[in-house]
Protein backbone atom coordinates (compact mmCIF):
# COMPACT_ATOMS: atom_id res chain seq x y z
CA UNK A 1 0.00 0.00 0.00
CA UNK A 2 1.48 3.69 -1.03
CA UNK A 3 -0.28 5.91 0.86
CA UNK A 4 0.08 9.91 0.51
CA UNK A 5 0.13 11.69 3.88
CA UNK A 6 -1.90 14.39 2.25
CA UNK A 7 -4.67 12.30 2.38
CA UNK A 8 -4.63 11.52 5.82
CA UNK A 9 -5.27 13.91 8.82
CA UNK A 10 -2.40 14.38 11.39
CA UNK A 11 -3.14 12.39 13.82
CA UNK A 12 -3.19 9.40 11.15
CA UNK A 13 0.11 10.64 9.48
CA UNK A 14 1.39 10.26 13.14
CA UNK A 15 0.17 6.48 13.87
CA UNK A 16 2.40 5.49 10.79
CA UNK A 17 5.02 7.43 11.41
CA UNK A 18 5.24 6.91 15.25
CA UNK A 19 4.32 3.02 15.19
CA UNK A 20 7.17 2.43 12.32
CA UNK A 21 9.90 4.89 14.23
CA UNK A 22 10.40 2.68 16.85
CA UNK A 23 11.98 1.70 19.55
CA UNK A 24 13.04 4.89 20.18
CA UNK A 25 14.75 6.00 23.15
CA UNK A 26 12.75 8.13 26.38
CA UNK A 27 14.11 11.78 27.71
CA UNK A 28 12.81 12.91 30.62
CA UNK A 29 13.47 16.79 29.90
CA UNK A 30 13.79 19.14 32.72
CA UNK A 31 13.52 22.65 32.28
CA UNK A 32 12.70 25.95 34.67
CA UNK A 33 10.39 28.99 33.68
CA UNK A 34 11.52 32.79 34.22
CA UNK A 35 10.03 31.89 37.67
CA UNK A 36 12.09 29.12 38.38
CA UNK A 37 9.43 26.98 38.48
CA UNK A 38 10.67 23.39 37.44
CA UNK A 39 9.06 21.41 34.58
CA UNK A 40 9.50 17.47 33.76
CA UNK A 41 8.65 15.75 30.91
CA UNK A 42 9.38 12.69 28.70
CA UNK A 43 9.98 13.12 25.16
CA UNK A 44 10.62 9.82 22.66
CA UNK A 45 11.21 11.94 19.39
CA UNK A 46 14.57 12.12 21.14
CA UNK A 47 18.10 11.21 19.89
CA UNK A 48 22.14 11.98 20.07
CA UNK A 49 22.61 14.13 16.52
CA UNK A 50 26.13 15.02 17.04
CA UNK A 51 29.45 13.73 18.75
CA UNK A 52 31.53 16.80 18.39
CA UNK A 53 29.64 19.04 19.66
CA UNK A 54 27.81 16.84 21.96
CA UNK A 55 24.24 17.63 20.59
CA UNK A 56 20.92 15.95 21.98
CA UNK A 57 17.55 16.62 20.20
CA UNK A 58 14.41 16.27 21.16
CA UNK A 59 10.57 17.42 19.55
CA UNK A 60 8.06 18.80 22.05
CA UNK A 61 4.87 18.61 19.60
CA UNK A 62 2.29 21.48 19.85
CA UNK A 63 -1.17 19.96 20.48
CA UNK A 64 -2.98 18.32 18.67
CA UNK A 65 -6.44 19.63 20.05
CA UNK A 66 -5.37 23.38 19.73
CA UNK A 67 -1.63 23.74 18.71
CA UNK A 68 -0.70 25.10 21.51
CA UNK A 69 2.85 24.46 22.96
CA UNK A 70 3.71 22.24 25.37
CA UNK A 71 5.42 24.06 28.90
CA UNK A 72 8.77 22.66 27.75
CA UNK A 73 9.14 24.48 24.72
CA UNK A 74 7.55 27.74 26.46
CA UNK A 75 10.34 27.25 29.33
CA UNK A 76 13.49 26.88 26.94
CA UNK A 77 12.21 29.77 24.96
CA UNK A 78 12.81 31.48 28.28
CA UNK A 79 15.45 30.15 29.78
CA UNK A 80 17.72 28.23 27.31
CA UNK A 81 18.62 25.29 29.44
CA UNK A 82 17.30 21.61 29.80
CA UNK A 83 18.39 18.61 31.84
CA UNK A 84 17.87 15.45 29.70
CA UNK A 85 17.90 12.62 31.73
CA UNK A 86 17.36 8.76 30.66
CA UNK A 87 14.44 6.33 31.02
CA UNK A 88 15.45 2.97 32.27
CA UNK A 89 13.04 0.43 33.46
CA UNK A 90 13.22 1.67 37.14
CA UNK A 91 11.37 4.55 36.37
CA UNK A 92 9.43 3.57 33.83
CA UNK A 93 6.01 3.99 35.47
CA UNK A 94 6.69 7.43 37.06
CA UNK A 95 7.93 8.74 33.50
CA UNK A 96 4.48 7.72 32.37
CA UNK A 97 2.68 9.81 35.14
CA UNK A 98 4.79 12.77 34.06
CA UNK A 99 3.29 12.91 30.89
CA UNK A 100 0.03 14.13 32.39
CA UNK A 101 -1.36 17.26 31.25
CA UNK A 102 -1.25 19.00 34.60
CA UNK A 103 -1.30 22.59 34.48
CA UNK A 104 1.82 24.90 33.98
CA UNK A 105 3.62 25.84 36.69
CA UNK A 106 3.21 22.01 38.44
CA UNK A 107 6.41 20.10 39.35
CA UNK A 108 5.98 16.79 37.80
CA UNK A 109 8.94 15.58 40.54
CA UNK A 110 6.46 16.07 43.11
CA UNK A 111 3.48 14.48 41.13
CA UNK A 112 5.89 11.15 40.31
CA UNK A 113 7.77 11.70 43.40
CA UNK A 114 10.96 11.51 41.87
CA UNK A 115 13.89 13.63 43.44
CA UNK A 116 15.48 16.86 42.12
CA UNK A 117 19.42 16.80 42.07
CA UNK A 118 20.81 20.05 41.51
CA UNK A 119 24.15 20.11 38.56
CA UNK A 120 27.19 21.87 38.29
CA UNK A 121 25.73 24.36 35.64
CA UNK A 122 22.43 25.22 34.51
CA UNK A 123 19.26 25.33 36.35
CA UNK A 124 16.80 22.71 35.67
CA UNK A 125 17.39 19.99 38.21
CA UNK A 126 18.64 16.20 37.47
CA UNK A 127 16.19 13.34 37.62
CA UNK A 128 18.25 11.40 40.96
CA UNK A 129 17.04 8.49 39.81
CA UNK A 130 18.13 8.26 36.32
CA UNK A 131 20.86 6.41 35.38
CA UNK A 132 22.47 8.87 33.46
CA UNK A 133 21.66 13.03 32.80
CA UNK A 134 23.36 15.23 31.06
CA UNK A 135 22.96 18.98 31.98
CA UNK A 136 22.71 20.85 28.81
CA UNK A 137 22.30 24.19 27.11
CA UNK A 138 20.15 25.06 23.94
CA UNK A 139 21.32 25.28 20.80
CA UNK A 140 18.87 26.37 18.47
CA UNK A 141 15.28 25.46 18.73
CA UNK A 142 14.18 24.89 15.14
CA UNK A 143 9.88 25.14 13.90
CA UNK A 144 9.47 22.39 11.91
CA UNK A 145 5.25 22.94 11.52
CA UNK A 146 3.23 25.84 13.64
CA UNK A 147 -0.47 23.86 13.14
CA UNK A 148 -1.24 21.06 15.31
CA UNK A 149 1.60 18.04 15.77
CA UNK A 150 3.69 20.77 14.80
CA UNK A 151 7.30 19.81 15.98
CA UNK A 152 9.95 22.09 17.57
CA UNK A 153 13.18 20.49 17.65
CA UNK A 154 15.10 21.49 20.74
CA UNK A 155 18.81 20.86 20.23
CA UNK A 156 20.70 20.72 23.28
CA UNK A 157 24.63 21.20 23.69
CA UNK A 158 25.45 18.58 26.64
CA UNK A 159 27.98 20.70 28.99
CA UNK A 160 27.87 17.94 31.65
CA UNK A 161 27.56 14.47 31.72
CA UNK A 162 26.35 12.41 35.31
CA UNK A 163 26.76 8.69 35.11
CA UNK A 164 25.67 6.68 38.54
CA UNK A 165 28.49 4.99 40.26
CA UNK A 166 26.96 1.75 39.68
CA UNK A 167 27.45 1.22 36.16
CA UNK A 168 30.86 1.49 35.87
CA UNK A 169 32.64 -1.89 35.69
CA UNK A 170 36.31 -2.86 37.43
CA UNK A 171 38.45 -1.16 33.86
CA UNK A 172 35.94 2.23 34.73
CA UNK A 173 34.00 1.47 31.62
CA UNK A 174 30.20 2.56 31.31
CA UNK A 175 28.63 -0.85 31.14
CA UNK A 176 26.16 0.42 28.75
CA UNK A 177 23.93 -3.77 29.75
CA UNK A 178 23.34 -2.77 32.75
CA UNK A 179 21.48 0.49 32.20
CA UNK A 180 17.81 -1.56 31.88
CA UNK A 181 16.95 0.67 28.95
CA UNK A 182 13.30 0.95 27.89
CA UNK A 183 12.00 2.27 24.40
CA UNK A 184 9.19 3.40 23.37
CA UNK A 185 6.78 1.39 20.67
CA UNK A 186 3.66 2.85 19.24
CA UNK A 187 0.45 3.30 20.96
CA UNK A 188 0.63 2.42 24.82
CA UNK A 189 3.64 -0.76 24.49
CA UNK A 190 6.76 0.10 25.96
CA UNK A 191 9.96 -2.33 25.50
CA UNK A 192 12.43 -3.58 27.87
CA UNK A 193 16.45 -4.06 26.95
CA UNK A 194 16.56 -7.34 29.13
CA UNK A 195 19.71 -9.62 28.22
CA UNK A 196 17.70 -12.04 26.35
CA UNK A 197 16.35 -9.24 23.99
CA UNK A 198 20.02 -8.33 22.99
CA UNK A 199 22.14 -9.67 20.38
CA UNK A 200 25.93 -8.79 18.74
CA UNK A 201 26.54 -7.97 15.12
CA UNK A 202 30.29 -8.51 14.25
CA UNK A 203 31.03 -4.10 13.31
CA UNK A 204 31.05 -4.10 10.30
CA UNK A 205 33.80 -1.14 10.06
CA UNK A 206 36.58 -2.39 11.32
CA UNK A 207 36.72 -4.84 7.74
CA UNK A 208 35.85 -4.31 4.43
CA UNK A 209 33.68 -7.41 3.75
CA UNK A 210 33.39 -9.06 0.45
CA UNK A 211 29.46 -8.00 0.19
CA UNK A 212 26.69 -10.50 -1.15
CA UNK A 213 27.88 -9.92 -4.10
CA UNK A 214 31.60 -11.44 -3.82
CA UNK A 215 29.75 -14.86 -2.93
CA UNK A 216 29.55 -17.53 -5.14
CA UNK A 217 26.12 -17.65 -6.89
CA UNK A 218 25.42 -20.78 -5.54
CA UNK A 219 25.87 -19.45 -2.14
CA UNK A 220 24.14 -16.05 -2.92
CA UNK A 221 20.70 -17.70 -4.78
CA UNK A 222 21.11 -20.35 -1.73
CA UNK A 223 17.42 -21.48 -1.03
CA UNK A 224 17.78 -22.09 3.00
CA UNK A 225 20.12 -19.08 3.90
CA UNK A 226 18.35 -15.68 4.55
CA UNK A 227 18.95 -12.42 4.28
CA UNK A 228 20.72 -12.52 7.70
CA UNK A 229 22.77 -15.32 6.99
CA UNK A 230 23.96 -13.69 3.46
CA UNK A 231 24.40 -10.87 5.58
CA UNK A 232 26.51 -12.30 7.67
CA UNK A 233 28.70 -13.80 5.36
CA UNK A 234 29.16 -11.13 3.52
CA UNK A 235 31.61 -9.47 6.36
CA UNK A 236 34.18 -11.99 5.76
CA UNK A 237 36.96 -10.07 4.42
CA UNK A 238 37.96 -13.00 1.83
CA UNK A 239 36.67 -16.23 0.56
CA UNK A 240 38.87 -19.00 2.44
CA UNK A 241 41.54 -21.03 0.46
CA UNK A 242 40.91 -24.59 -0.89
CA UNK A 243 43.87 -25.62 1.83
CA UNK A 244 41.86 -23.80 4.59
CA UNK A 245 38.36 -25.53 2.94
CA UNK A 246 40.15 -28.98 3.56
CA UNK A 247 41.90 -28.46 6.81
CA UNK A 248 38.44 -27.80 8.51
CA UNK A 249 36.42 -30.10 6.27
CA UNK A 250 37.78 -32.63 8.58
CA UNK A 251 35.98 -31.78 11.57
CA UNK A 252 33.40 -34.29 12.46
CA UNK A 253 30.35 -32.68 12.27
CA UNK A 254 31.39 -30.80 8.85
CA UNK A 255 32.26 -34.11 7.42
CA UNK A 256 28.98 -35.79 8.25
CA UNK A 257 27.08 -32.86 6.88
CA UNK A 258 29.42 -33.18 3.38
CA UNK A 259 28.01 -36.69 2.89
CA UNK A 260 24.49 -35.56 2.52
CA UNK A 261 22.78 -33.28 0.39
CA UNK A 262 22.94 -29.38 -0.79
CA UNK A 263 20.02 -28.50 1.79
CA UNK A 264 21.51 -30.35 4.41
CA UNK A 265 25.09 -28.70 4.37
CA UNK A 266 23.05 -25.12 4.09
CA UNK A 267 21.21 -25.82 7.08
CA UNK A 268 24.24 -26.71 8.67
CA UNK A 269 26.41 -23.72 7.86
CA UNK A 270 23.01 -21.74 8.77
CA UNK A 271 23.80 -23.49 12.31
CA UNK A 272 27.25 -22.69 12.22
CA UNK A 273 26.30 -18.45 11.28
CA UNK A 274 23.69 -18.70 14.04
CA UNK A 275 26.15 -19.71 16.77
CA UNK A 276 28.94 -16.73 15.22
CA UNK A 277 30.94 -19.40 13.67
CA UNK A 278 31.30 -18.22 9.96
CA UNK A 279 34.71 -19.64 8.90
CA UNK A 280 33.14 -22.93 9.42
CA UNK A 281 29.84 -22.08 7.61
CA UNK A 282 32.00 -20.88 4.52
CA UNK A 283 33.52 -24.51 4.90
CA UNK A 284 30.68 -26.42 4.84
CA UNK A 285 28.92 -24.48 1.71
CA UNK A 286 32.70 -24.67 -0.62
CA UNK A 287 34.01 -27.83 0.33
C1 LIG B 1 7.07 7.80 26.70
C2 LIG B 1 6.51 9.11 26.24
C3 LIG B 1 7.10 9.77 25.19
C4 LIG B 1 6.60 10.99 24.75
N1 LIG B 1 7.22 11.63 23.71
C5 LIG B 1 6.76 12.81 23.28
C6 LIG B 1 7.43 13.50 22.23
O1 LIG B 1 8.45 13.07 21.71
N2 LIG B 1 6.91 14.68 21.84
C7 LIG B 1 5.80 15.22 22.43
O2 LIG B 1 5.38 16.29 22.04
N3 LIG B 1 5.16 14.60 23.43
C8 LIG B 1 5.62 13.43 23.89
N4 LIG B 1 5.00 12.79 24.92
C9 LIG B 1 3.89 13.47 25.60
C10 LIG B 1 4.42 14.55 26.57
O3 LIG B 1 5.27 13.97 27.53
C11 LIG B 1 3.24 15.21 27.28
O4 LIG B 1 2.49 15.93 26.32
C12 LIG B 1 3.64 16.12 28.42
O5 LIG B 1 2.48 16.43 29.16
C13 LIG B 1 4.25 17.42 27.96
O6 LIG B 1 4.50 18.14 29.13
P1 LIG B 1 4.76 19.70 29.21
O7 LIG B 1 3.54 20.41 28.67
O8 LIG B 1 4.93 19.87 30.69
O9 LIG B 1 6.00 20.02 28.45
C14 LIG B 1 5.46 11.56 25.38
C15 LIG B 1 4.86 10.89 26.43
C16 LIG B 1 5.37 9.67 26.87
C17 LIG B 1 4.71 8.96 28.01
Amino acid sequence: MIIDPNNLSPRETYAYLSGAVAPRPICFASTVDAEGNVNLSPFSFFNVVSGDPPLLAFSPLLSGRDGSPKDTLNNVRAVPEVTINIVNHAIVEQMSLTSTAYPSGVNEFEKAALTQVQGEVVKPPLVAESPVSFECKVDQILTLGDGPMGGSLIIARVVRIHVHKDLFDEQGVMDIRALDLVGRMGGADYIRAIPEALFEIPKPVRSLGIGIDGLPPYIRNSTVLTGNNLGRLGNVERLPTAEEISKLAGNPGVKEALTGGLEQRHRLAQAYLERGETELALTVLMA
